[in-house]
């Protein structure tokens, strides 16, 4: 079956809302890998909006499952990722302005400066992912940067308005994922799934693994947090 990875930001998103220690995203963790979650996905932003530095080291001690990681490739979190060791991290750009990741990373763009960092995270024993559009050019350029993982952007797919825009997003999400498994690659895909979308999606033989956030824990301020995973756990079979 999919794996599910639970991200746990909005939990800090609440947290940070007033500045104080609670709701604690590490209490999240918990619950969350205690209602079968297969992993855990957190997004360090260069801002600090939600998740702060403390919250993922404790994560790492505790985390049962498989914590990965969300950055942007710099430096800065190269150096943060090299103390917490997580089982992976996916790269994502990142924009101050923007209030969610907006697309996947132009690894064409940035195959030059990816490449001796990917290095450094491989000699670090950590997994690399890097999150894309679900182009097979993107595709080919990650396998060429020697990652194991991509994380296809559902984001169009979720977006899309009507049956029409809804099926040729589908379509580009099935393709990009039969041409990344060809290539060697491992498919995880996420961004805007929930209850309604997600079907479709975990229907794709080779996407190994969901990451789903925003839905999630909204659905869990209704219904709690184990409930909302064991719903999803249930549209994902
Ligand atoms: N995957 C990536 C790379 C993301 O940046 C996000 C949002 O943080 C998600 C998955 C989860 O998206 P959502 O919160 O819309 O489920």
């Amino acid at each position: 079956m999919t794996r599910l990875g639970v991200n746990i930001d909005h939990v800090a998103t609440v947290r940070e809302a007033r500045k104080i220690d609670e709701p604690d995203p590490v209490h999240a963790l918990v619950i969350a890998e205690s209602a079968g979650a297969d992993g855990i996905t957190v997004h360090l932003r260069g801002d600090r909006r939600h998740m702060q530095e403390r919250d993922i080291r404790i994560m790492a001690q505790i985390c049962k499952t498989r914590l990965n990681i969300e950055m942007a490739p710099t430096q800065e979190m190269f150096r943060i990722a090299c103390e917490i060791k997580p089982y992976s991290v996916t790269f994502v750009p990142e924009r101050r302005e923007e209030v969610t990741t907006e697309g996947g990373l132009d690894v064409l763009l940035h195959s030059k400066t990816l490449k001796p960092l990917i290095q450094d995270y491989h000699d670090q024993d950590i997994h690399i992912s890097i999150f894309v559009d679900p182009s097979n050019e993107q595709i080919k350029a990650c396998a060429r940067l020697g990652v194991e993982i991509i994380e296809l952007n559902t984001g169009r797919y979720a977006d899309a308005k009507g049956e029409e825009q809804h099926i040729l997003e589908l379509e580009k999400l099935r393709n990009a994922a039969r041409y990344a498994h060809k290539t060697g690659l491992r498919v995880a895909a996420g961004h805007g799934l929930n209850l309604r979308n997600v079907g479709p999606v975990a229907a794709i033989p080779e996407v190994e693994e969901l990451n789903i956030g925003h839905s999630l824990i909204g659905r869990a301020i209704f219904v709690g947090l184990k409930e909302a995973i064991n719903e999803m756990k249930e549209k994902m079979k």
